[in-house]
């Protein structure tokens, strides 16, 4: 494919920065166990856990899910409460339903056999562009782009001037800078460097492609133009970065997303197929709950059931 756009196209030395970063991913890569299959629904629990949540927590969780649910027939055969009660500790409870749901619809609609085309797997209930595009990649070895928070980062700060790409250009970005034949190790590169070197506040003195990084070029240029006007303090963080810092730190206790949280927590901790009074969930989830809060509560409790997490009969709720 050929570059794009004037300020995001990949360097004329994209063959030498292919071989760095690929190199640096042989020599330097975790060695992580979704790296060592090509199962594409392995790999799917795999991406789909992974977004949102961190590759220290989802090793663990990773292999206890895979216990639970070995195959994809197994995974589609299971009750939704078993599923949700395996994604305990995970967060972000509708990516389990929504899986669930896939795993069904492969079953039903594809014989049990993953697509490997993107279209088709973007047809499947919950995988957006970024999940087909991974599982296209690194179950089918396709050289297909994609990009996720930190693929996102590297490329943004690789191959584009500062000013923060549309998602459509960074896109084409991400499927112009794959190295025909080697999409899968390249597309684990540029996430393995975004995870342990190309971060929010960059290492970049340990970085493989730091002599063709035009963020790098860029922060040198204005450290020496502080420097000669004998700036006293540290360079201020790029805008992106302190976006990204301050989305962060965003308050989380007292969210939708907390008590939604909160309310799969207590019904999991029941023991399998009993329910639970809306009134003992709403004490359950504020010390203080009273009659008042029963509208705020009946919200939420459809909210969730629209989503497929719980079934309410009544007065009770319970998981699916
Ligand atoms: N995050 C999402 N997918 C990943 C992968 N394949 N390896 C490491 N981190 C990831």
């Amino acid at each position: 494919m050929s570059p794009m756009h004037q300020n995001s196209t990949p360097p004329a030395d994209l063959p030498a920065i292919w071989q760095a970063l690929l190199g640096w991913f042989a020599a330097s890569g975790r060695d992580l166990p979704w790296r060592h299959t090509r199962d594409p629904y392995r790999i799917m629990v795999s991406e789909i856990m992974l977004q949102q949540t961190q590759v220290d927590r989802v090793i663990s969780k990773y292999h206890s899910f895979l216990a639970a649910f070995p195959t994809l027939e197994a995974l589609a055969a299971a009750p939704t409460a078993e599923v949700i009660r395996a994604w305990a500790g995970l967060g972000y409870n509708r990516r389990a339903v929504n899986m669930q749901r896939a795993a069904r619809v492969v079953l039903a609609d594809h014989g049990g056999q993953f697509p490997r085309d993107l279209p088709a797997l973007l047809a499947l209930p919950g995988i957006g562009r970024y999940t087909a595009g991974a599982i296209a990649c690194f179950a089918f070895e396709q050289d297909v782009g994609f990009i996720d928070t930190n693929i996102r980062r590297v490329l943004q700060r690789l191959f584009a001037e500062p000013t923060a790409l549309p998602e459509a250009q960074l896109l084409a970005l991400a499927e112009s800078a794959v190295p025909p034949g080697q999409g899968w190790a390249w597309n684990q590169a540029i996430m393995e460097l975004g995870a342990l070197i190309c971060i929010p506040a960059p290492a970049c003195w340990r970085c493989p492609a730091q002599r063709w990084c035009r963020d790098y070029a860029a922060r040198r240029a204005a450290d020496e133009l502080a420097f000669e006007a004998g700036a006293p303090t540290m360079p201020a963080a790029p805008p992106r970065a302190r976006a990204l810092a301050e989305r962060r730190a965003a308050p989380y206790a007292g969210s939708s997303r907390f008590f939604r949280g909160r309310a799969i927590d207590t019904l999991r901790a029941l023991p399998a197929g009993q329910s639970l009074g809306i009134a003992a969930l709403g004490a359950a989830l504020k010390d203080d709950f009273g009659a008042g809060d029963m509208p705020w509560l009946l919200a939420l409790v459809d909210g969730l059931a629209r989503d497929g997490l719980l079934e309410r009969d009544g007065d009770a709720v319970r998981l699916p």
